[in-house]
């Protein structure tokens, strides 16, 4: 059975940097809280009508399918990941196969939020593994910038998102030890609410009940998106901060370890760990726990902020052009986040 390996890969974000000093026009916040608590300095927010996710994708895109020497009509499959999708529905997959002018092939989207990324990766690896396709996109791209309470209500949530894409082109590798050796995905929904966007929704929480209460029948459609929804910020992202990283800090190490372990391998065998860029404190602790130097670890949240399902692969880019992951190198992949979802991929480059 061929592995799969990453033959291309491309990463692209917006121009307009937006530093810390910049939010501060908006909320009440400031440089030095948000480095102390994030190590955020700036993130980077797409152009508000040119840019869109799938527009970030397809730069990405482009670059991945000139590294792995293919053209979009040889791609076989896509696999999307974003939570911010130029629509509710359809999905960004079937936009960026038209956006690419693609042959009329699958496409799939992913919604994992901060783990996408690395679920499709294992997703697209699959595929190639059991031989019924040979290129596959993989991507993931994010437009947080145009969903965000940018009033102090929201600051805790807001400081942290910037806005990138990242792909690549997966295919099948008969060269003994190299590629996606495993992937490993979890998942634990009894704290789904704790990192959310509830709405637009179908749920009917409380807040939705004396919505429902407050109208009558031929309001109905008042249930899907309202003024009153819009007033109290219920249509913007929600985050227990603190539940998040208590919990990040015992499953990124957690399912590091499964995927070294499933390999006969451990930590010190690493040679790059590309965490899902989440927050600096916790990629920090992270490489503590499992006893890493500086230099098997890469971060960029610095620079861009949480892109959610594009920081993987956004990382993983930067590295492999900074020449900090070479041919032959051991790499992982790890990511946590909304759901909770967690995963990653161990892979030899
Ligand atoms: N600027 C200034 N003050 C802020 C702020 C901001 N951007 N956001 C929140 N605060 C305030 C809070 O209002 C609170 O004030 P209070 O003590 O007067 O009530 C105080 O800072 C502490 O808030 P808290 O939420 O307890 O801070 P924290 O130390 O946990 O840091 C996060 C907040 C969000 C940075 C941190 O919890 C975190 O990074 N969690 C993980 C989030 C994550 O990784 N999300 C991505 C999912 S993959």
């Amino acid at each position: 059975m061929p592995r799969s390996r990453i033959a291309g890969i491309g990463m692209y974000v917006p121009e307009n940097v937006v530093t810390n000093q910049d939010l501060t026009q908006w909320m009440e916040t400031s440089d030095e809280w948000i480095q102390e608590r994030t190590g955020i300095r700036e993130r980077r927010y797409a152009h508000r009508t040119e840019e869109t996710t799938t527009t970030m994708a397809v730069e990405a895109a482009r670059q991945a399918m000139d590294m792995a020497g293919t053209t979009p009509q040889e791609i076989d499959f896509i696999v999307f990941a974003t939570l911010s999708p130029d629509y509710y529905f359809p999905g960004c997959g079937v936009l960026l196969q038209r956006a690419m002018k693609m042959r009329e092939i699958g496409a799939l989207d992913v919604r994992n939020q901060c783990s996408g990324f690395v679920y499709a990766l294992s997703v697209a690896d699959q595929f190639i593994r059991s031989g019924m396709y040979r290129n596959i996109l993989v991507v993931g791209s994010e437009k947080h910038s145009f969903g965000l309470d940018f009033t102090t209500r929201g600051r805790n949530v807001s400081v942290i998102f910037g806005d990138g894409a990242g792909a690549v082109v997966l295919q099948p590798t008969e060269e003994p030890g190299r590629g996606i050796l495993s992937t490993h995905l979890h998942s634990d929904g009894e704290s789904a609410e704790i990192l959310a966007m509830y709405n637009p929704g179908t749920h009917a929480n409380h807040w939705k009940e004396e919505a429902y209460a407050a109208f009558d029948e031929a309001d109905i459609g008042q249930m899907f998106f309202s003024h009153a929804m819009i007033d109290q910020g219920q249509i913007y992202p929600f985050m227990d901060g603190p539940a998040v990283f208590k919990k990040a800090v015992v499953k990124f190490p957690e399912v590091i370890l499964e995927a070294l372990h499933a390999n006969g391998l451990q930590a010190s065998d690493l040679d790059m760990l590309i965490p899902h860029q989440a927050n600096l404190r916790i990629s920090q602790f992270v490489q503590q726990r499992l006893g890493l130097r500086d230099d098997q670890v890469h971060n960029n949240i610095q620079s861009y902020g949480n892109t959610t399902a594009a920081s993987v692969p956004i990382a993983l880019c930067e590295a492999v052009r900074l020449g900090k992951v070479k041919e032959g190198n051991l790499v992982c992949l790890a990511a946590f986040g909304s759901g909770f979802t967690w995963a990653s991929a161990l892979l030899r480059w």
